[in-house]
Parts: structure tokens; C-alpha cells; sequence
């Protein structure tokens, strides 16, 4: 007689948007004349850069032919890719990552979900709160976070990190000692980012107790202050504690399209083992590459053209957090993030509960935001807004939560 995976049984159920989904999908039906605007999910609305289609055309066109034809990739990835990827993110940062620490993917996500395969079950995890859920739930999935305390919405092994306005919503060094840390910086949900100074004491902490840092970094093009760093390899000793997770789908709109990357230093081990090994072995076995035609798409995004295309993307999206940073400000909200991520964190007005505000929100200013709790306890009375909608969908909808 076969056995589930009970660990499945002791996740919560109904997930955060498709809980908003439902809220909205009845709020359509009984309001059919409304024009109800989304700033709730985190997906991009530009279309794909020139350069990446053109890539994608090409590439297309390279499989229709016996010379050109590609069928599986390489383990790893195509060399192309990661070298542009060694060159354009780490070497012209002053960081040396060899190409055979770059691991492509098809994307954060998945990266996220998979990396605890190489991890024991005893581990404890630490994570921020709030948090994106995936780092949690996953490792629910494979049982290591304990049981689930639906009034506290905390499981008993995970160590929280609350990141609230008294700590800039940065968390701080626990008390507890993990064994793995997530990081996500800039980060989702609550826009916040730190310095490098800051981001070295975490390594220094995870080199002192001898825990790896988990760095997902999938909104590193939005960083706009000088000394906030792009990888968490700009902090000394970091490639003997960190492994760091990159997206292509928030600074080049590869949402739908789907790319990523880990990379996993050789300096990182335990004992005589080196991580490295472990996923090479892991992403050999269980994934069998992301499609050609797609790292293609991925390279183009290095190229001059390339970088100046999806940097005035990421312009674009940034002048979207700028009108609802400054447009909340004058409205008297308290306002984070929206500087150096595309996420804005407001405070609730009048002590309300982030789904008291999300309703209000929806009924009477017909905008569609995320509530701060669906994040983690941490984010009860806060309320997140998203600049991936259109520019002029943004204004509508920030005219429409001034006149509140
Ligand atoms: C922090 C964080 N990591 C990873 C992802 C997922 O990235 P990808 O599209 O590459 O799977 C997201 C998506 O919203 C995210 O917010």
C-alpha cells in the first residue's frame, strides 16, 4: 500500500491569490459596470525587448535545420549564457564566478523550491517575515518545518525573522541559531533592501555558526542607490556561505518565458563536499535544461542594445512605484520600498487589518492590491501595491485611492 507525502497535509490551505482571485472574480460579477485595476500580482505587463525577440526568431529559425538543430542542452546550461552571465553580473562587478558555478534554470521559483533537495531534513530554516511563501512552503513539502499553529500562522521549527518599520523592515541577526537562511534582497514582499555593510554581517554571522545563506536576489536590476550590493559575492567570504538565486523574469519580462540561474561557488562546502557537486548531481539527474531557444533569448538581454532595452523597462516600471510612492505620501500613508524594488509597502490607515483594507480598496477605489498578512504574520496592517501594471492604469488607480 503506497503512502503520501503527509507532509503535504499540514500545509495551510487556500493560497493568497487565489483567495484575491475569488474576492475579485465576485466583486466583478456583482459590479459588471466597474473598471477594477490590478497592482496585485508581481507579474510584468511589457512585452519582451526587441533584442529578446529577435534572439527567439533566430533561434527558432537555427532549429528548423539539420546543421543548426539543438536538442538537449548541456547540464549546466549553454556556455554562452553563462559566460555572459560571469561577465555582465559578477566580473563587471568586481566579482570572479567561473563558469561552472552558474547553473541555468527556468527560473527563481523552481530554483527556490528545488535547493533543499541537497539539504538533510534536520535542518532549521530561518526566514524573514514577511516572507515569499515558496521558501516556507517548500520546506513544509519536505518536512522540515514542523506543524503548522494555524492561530499563530507560524510553523514550530521555522525560526522567524520579523522585519517591521522598527527594523526598516530589514530583518535582524535571530536568536536562535539556523542552519539555513533565506535572504531576499531587494526584497518581495515588503520592497526593502540593505547596504553592504548590513549584508556582510550576515555572512560574517553564517561563516561564524556555519550556515549557508540562500540569497535570492530576483530583483536585482531594480536597485537604484549606490551601496546597496547586486550579488551578495561583493561581501567578503560569501562564496564560502551563500548561494545565490537570479531571475530573468523581473528585469527582462521572461515571466512567461521562463529562465533563471543559481550559482553555487566551489569554495562553498561541507566538510570535503562541495555544494557544488551536490546540485550539478541533482540538476543532472531531475532537469533536463532550459530550452535553447529561451537562453538564447536570455543572452540577448547582455548584449549593448540588450541592456539598454530592458533598463528602459525597468525604468518604466520604476516610474510607476514612483507615482504611487509620492502619490500615497501626499494622501498621508506611510510608504516603504518603491526605491530600489518594484514593491510598495504602506501601512494601513486607521489601524485596519491588510484584508479590511484590501476590501475597503476594492469596493470603493476599485484597485486590486495584496494584503501585507498573506506574507506572514509580520505583514498583518500592511498592504502591498506592485508597479508592473501600466503607466496609466497606475495613475488611475492612485487618483482613485487619494480620493478615498
Ligand atoms: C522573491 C522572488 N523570488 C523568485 C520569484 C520567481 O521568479 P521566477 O519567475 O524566476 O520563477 C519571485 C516571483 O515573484 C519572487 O518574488
Amino acid at each position: 500500500m503506497y503512502k503520501i507525502n503527509d507532509n503535504y497535509l499540514k500545509l495551510p490551505g487556500s493560497y493568497l491569490f487565489s483567495t484575491i482571485g475569488k474576492k475579485v472574480r465576485a466583486y466583478k460579477e456583482a459590479n459588471p459596470d466597474k473598471d477594477v485595476i490590478s497592482l496585485g500580482i508581481g507579474d510584468v505587463t511589457l512585452p519582451l525587448a526587441p533584442v529578446v525577440i529577435s534572439a527567439m526568431h533566430e533561434a527558432v529559425d537555427e532549429m528548423s535545420k539539420a546543421e543548426t538543430f539543438k536538442g538537449y542542452a548541456p547540464d549546466l546550461g549553454y556556455e554562452f549564457l553563462r559566460q555572459a552571465i560571469a561577465t555582465h553580473d559578477y566580473k563587471a562587478r568586481g566579482v570572479d564566478i567561473a563558469i561552472d558555478e552558474i547553473f541555468i534554470s527556468d527560473g527563481a521559483k523552481s530554483d527556490s523550491g528545488n535547493i533543499g533537495d541537497i539539504f538533510s531534513v534536520d535542518n532549521k530554516i530561518a526566514v524573514c517575515d514577511p516572507v515569499y511563501p515558496v521558501y516556507v512552503d517548500t520546506n513544509a513539502m519536505a518536512g522540515r518545518t514542523g506543524d503548522y499553529i494555524r492561530e499563530a500562522g507560524e510553523w514550530s521549527n521555522v525560526i522567524y525573522m520579523p522585519c517591521t518599520a522598527e527594523t526598516n523592515f530589514a530583518p535582524e541577526l535571530p536568536n536562535k541559531e539556523p542552519d539555513i537562511i533565506y535572504l531576499c534582497f531587494p526584497n518581495n514582499p515588503t520592497g526593502s533592501t540593505i547596504t553592504k555593510d548590513e549584508l556582510q554581517k550576515w555572512v560574517d554571522y553564517a561563516l561564524k555558526i556555519g550556515a549557508v545563506i540562500i540569497y535570492d536576489a530576483a530583483y536585482e536590476a531594480y536597485i537604484s542607490e549606490e551601496n546597496v550590493p547586486h550579488t551578495i559575492y561583493e561581501c567578503e567570504g560569501a562564496k564560502a556561505c551563500a548561494i545565490e538565486l537570479r531571475s530573468f523574469s523581473k528585469n527582462a519580462g521572461f515571466t512567461g518565458t521562463r529562465l533563471g540561474f543559481t550559482v553555487i561557488p566551489k569554495e562553498l562546502k561541507s566538510g570535503e563536499v562541495t555544494l557544488n557537486s551536490l546540485w550539478a548531481r541533482r540538476h543532472g539527474t531531475k532537469f533536463n535544461g532550459a530550452p535553447y531557444i529561451i537562453q538564447r533569448a536570455g543572452a540577448a538581454i547582455y548584449t549593448d542594445e540588450g541592456k539598454m532595452q530592458t533598463a528602459k523597462q525597468v525604468a518604466y516600471y520604476m516610474n510607476n512605484a514612483k507615482i504611487i510612492r509620492d502619490s500615497l505620501k501626499e494622501a498621508g500613508y506611510s510608504v516603504s520600498g518603491g526605491v530600489n524594488a518594484p514593491y510598495i509597502w504602506l501601512k494601513t490607515p486607521k489601524n485596519m487589518t491588510s484584508w479590511e483594507f484590501f476590501d475597503l480598496l476594492l469596493e470603493k477605489a476599485n484597485v486590486v492590491g495584496t494584503p501585507g498578512s498573506g506574507f506572514g504574520p509580520s505583514g498583518e496592517g500592511y498592504f502591498r501595491l506592485t508597479a508592473f501594471g501600466s503607466y496609466e492604469n497606475t495613475l488611475k488607480a492612485l487618483e482613485k485611492i487619494k480620493a478615498l
